[in-house]
């Protein structure tokens, strides 16, 4: 039965992962990006005609909403009252994630390259993927407390949008589509994290840490390009 309540195709993504953050492993799943690309319909992301009524990516998405809705799940979390407190969220359980996971990931790639590189050379590559990320991604964090996130706050205590906060918004837009692209390669290059039949126990670590990361980094992007970026633009 369909309710008011319903994703719908003409919902935009950035819409959808905000009212139920349960949709980003499976709109994931299905490679549709929400991040970079959450101005976009469901239907256009999906490349429906207007005719068309439903999809099984949207059944999906809804047989998942309900049955969250139904176990009370509390959404609560992604509702925040000011760009203030959205800012706190991201630094303290993105950022600081990140600046604790990104090294580990490194060093424990390094060590499956070097055990497992001849027989999986798309070890290799993974790599070479991963080292240019993890410095975008480590820059980008000292920007954006340094620099960006103290501009938006001026911006939202002054109500004015000055073009250097502009300027900064679309720096970040880009600095979000580069680091989108590597985790896009490293999921191709690893076939979807799948892990090889000969893979040890560092191998399975190091494609579920990248799964994690790839989660968490599409919802962070996410919460400062579809939310954040939209409390003060
Ligand atoms: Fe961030
Ligand atoms: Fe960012």
């Amino acid at each position: 039965m369909i309710t008011t309540n319903d994703i719908h195709l003409n919902e935009t993504l950035g819409a959808i992962v905000s009212r139920f953050p349960g949709s980003i492993p499976i709109l994931t799943k299905h490679e549709i990006d929400f991040c970079c690309g959450g101005h976009r319909t469901l239907a256009t992301a999906l490349d429906l005609s207007s005719d068309q009524r439903t999809h099984p990516v949207l059944t999906e998405l809804n047989a998942g909403y309900e049955r969250a809705l139904t176990e009370g799940e509390d959404f609560q979390q992604f509702r925040y009252e000011s760009p203030t407190m959205l800012m706190d969220y991201i630094v303290h359980w993105h950022h600081e994630r990140l600046r604790e996971n990104l090294p580990t990931i490194e060093k424990l790639l390094a060590k499956i390259v070097a055990v497992h590189g001849s027989n999986h050379p798309e070890l290799l590559a993974v790599e070479q993927a991963f080292t240019p990320l993890k410095a975008a991604m480590i820059e980008h964090l000292s920007e954006e407390e340094t620099h960006s996130f103290p501009l938006i706050k001026e911006a939202s205590e002054t109500v004015t949008l000055t073009r250097e906060t502009m300027t900064a918004l679309d720096s970040l837009r880009e600095d979000h589509d580069t680091v989108g692209d590597h985790l896009k390669a490293i999921r191709r290059l690893t076939q979807g994290f799948t892990i090889p039949e000969d893979g040890c126990s560092t191998y399975h670590f190091v494609y579920q840490k990248l799964l994690e990361l790839e989660t968490d980094t599409f919802q962070h992007v996410h919460l400062e390009n579809n939310v954040l970026f939209h409390m003060i633009g």
